[in-house]
């Protein structure tokens, strides 16, 4: 294997300053996500996401980003997987964005909580046919499931059972959940790893924003 000990990058993009810095974290995650939009990067709205369940055994896996609003980070998934046992058990996430390209990223913690149950519907239909099928497809997710086959023979099975025009009900397993930020972090990779880092916590109305050693 390639000696990973011989790899390093040195980042020297940008800078970040506290001036640089919007007060509302909210705003500063929006337009670093735009930035990352804007420079083509692929799926820069896919998020590490972070929880734990109650005996604190964590687990991460990646999720999109699909709202980001003053109520919080929005993403969509099955409520019976894995992520969603944690998240009843131990409803709070941190949710990880990285964009290398930019030697930039976002961490934002927080408590979780569903989305409302219309909310959840009228996204669920405003994705392609295929993807609502495969939500009922794959259900429970993160269950072992025997084959490929199998899981093609569900598929197949929803196709008759839902034509492609006739609506696919949400089932009701699948649904939002939004990160409701009470900090983020944001990071800026710097050269001779003396990177820039700015955290802000909820103070009162507003946020604190502190530098933290990199
Ligand atoms: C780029 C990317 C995007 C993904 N987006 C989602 C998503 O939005 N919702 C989702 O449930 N799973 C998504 N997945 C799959 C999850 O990473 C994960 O495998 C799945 O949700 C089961 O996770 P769990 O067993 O920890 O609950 C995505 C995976 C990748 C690599």
């Amino acid at each position: 294997m390639t000696d990973l000990t011989s790899l390093r990058l040195s980042y020297t993009r940008a800078e970040l300053r506290r001036a640089d810095l919007n007060p509302d974290p909210l705003l500063q995650f929006r337009a670093w996500l735009e930035e990352a939009l804007a420079a083509d990067l692929r799926e820069p709205y896919a998020l590490s996401l972070a929880t734990a369940d109650a005996a604190g055994r964590p687990s991460v896996r990646t999720v999109l980003l699909r709202g980001a609003e003053e109520d919080g980070l929005t993403f969509y998934t099955n409520y019976d997987s894995r992520k969603g046992h944690d998240l009843a058990a131990n409803p709070q996430a941190e949710v990880l964005f990285h964009w290398a390209e930019l030697e930039r990223q976002v961490r934002a913690y927080g408590r979780v909580e569903r989305v409302l149950e219309e909310d959840s519907t009228a996204y669920f239909h405003a994705r392609p046919y295929q993807s609502q099928l495969a939500a009922h497809a794959s259900d429970p997710q993160s269950a072992p499931i025997e084959n490929r086959e199998a899981l093609e023979a569900k598929f197949a099975e929803l196709q008759a059972r839902y034509p492609q025009g006739t609506p696919v009900p949400k089932p009701g397993y699948w649904g939002g959940y939004r990160v409701v930020v009470a900090e983020w972090e944001f990071w800026q990779g710097r050269r001779n790893r003396m990177h820039d880092r700015f955290r802000y916590t909820r103070a009162g109305e507003g946020w604190r924003v502190e530098r933290l050693m990199p």
